[in-house]
């Protein structure tokens, strides 16, 4: 399919929240005919000088194109918009973020109705929508025909990575890298919190924070991944568990000088333990991903 036919596809957008809104004006920029839904109509509004086209309902929405993306605040909100709708023949595209498990009932509820269905999680903030160089982009998994289909016009607001048939996957691949965000997220809280009563300007201090993070993440990532392939943990080690979980005494002494609570690294603390205590102390971390695995 060629840039130009891809442009001919029509899109129907149900949802114009933030990021919906995003979504809409890239297919509006790009030339897509796109009819659009919100619950709240008001919000459709702005859309209708850029060229959209806004539905009565969301049964009018989604009967005006095969493409039908879904952008909506939850799963329980997909099924309240689309409940009752004749979705055959629909190439449904849910971009709404949920769980693995939510997403598999989803597609097999599309499937059911006669839909093809592929699942979204969107990396990616309402800013860095159709802006290329902003580096976002969506998890698809589903139905690998589906996506390929619609590839083109899936790519127009943001980048596309096919993650699997397993509806499931996109919202576990979202999940486990938010998952990770939020870790990061709880070391940068301490951090700051540890300087926040010294003469420490935390401008000064941010850079040091980002090229620490940096230097650390990718050999981390990379080696831990190589262990959980290979089952071998002790080879190449840099920093072994023994040394680090001597070091914790050192952090958690620090932060109870400083007056700060520890409760965001404690937890890693006492698993880094626990793997201490069934271990030679000659392997690095990796062993505390299946401790996690209930
Ligand atoms: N914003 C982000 O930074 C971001 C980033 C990545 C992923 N996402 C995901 O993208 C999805 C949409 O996010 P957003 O930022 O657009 O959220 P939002 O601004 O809060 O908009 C929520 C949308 O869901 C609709 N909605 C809520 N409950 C509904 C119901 N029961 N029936 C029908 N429609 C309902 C809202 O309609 P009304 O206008 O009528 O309330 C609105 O269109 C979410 O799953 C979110 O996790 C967002």
């Amino acid at each position: 399919m060629t840039a130009n036919a891809s442009a001919e596809t029509p899109v129907t957008l149900l949802g114009l929240g933030a990021m919906g809104t995003a979504l809409a004006r890239t297919w509006l920029a790009a030339g897509h005919p796109l009819t659009v839904w919100n619950r709240t109509a008001a919000r459709a509004e702005p859309l209708v000088a850029e060229g959209a086209k806004v539905a009565d309902g969301a049964a009018e929405a989604v009967a005006a194109s095969t493409l039908v993306i879904v952008c909506l605040l939850d799963d329980a909100s997909v099924a309240a918009a689309l409940d009752g709708i004749d979705l055959t023949g629909k190439d449904l595209v849910n971009l709404t973020t949920t769980t693995p498990a939510e997403a598999r009932a989803r597609a097999a509820w599309a499937e059911e109705r006669g839909a093809r269905y592929l699942d979204g999680g969107i990396m990616a903030v309402p800013p860095m929508i159709g802006i290329p160089e902003a580096g976002g982009y969506v998890f698809y998994s589903g139905s690998r025909e589906l996506f390929e289909l619609h590839r083109e016009s899936l790519a127009v607001p943001v980048g596309t990575t096919y993650v699997g048939e397993d509806a499931g996957f996109a919202a576990l691949h979202d999940v486990a890298l938010l998952s990770a965000m939020y870790g990061m997220f709880a070391g940068v809280t301490h951090a700051f919190a540890l300087i926040r009563r010294e003469n420490i300007d935390p401008v000064a201090f941010a850079p040091l924070l980002v090229n620490w993070i940096q230097a650390m993440v990718d050999p981390s990532v990379e080696q831990t991944a190589r262990q959980l392939v290979s089952g071998d943990l002790t080879t190449d080690v840099v920093s072994n568990l023994a040394m680090q979980v001597a070091g914790t005494k050192t952090l958690l002494a620090t932060a109870e000088e400083q007056g700060v609570s520890a409760e965001l690294i404690q937890p890693q603390f006492a698993l880094m333990r626990r793997l201490l205590a069934t271990s030679t102390g000659e392997e690095d971390l990796t062993g505390t991903v299946d401790l996690l695995l209930r």
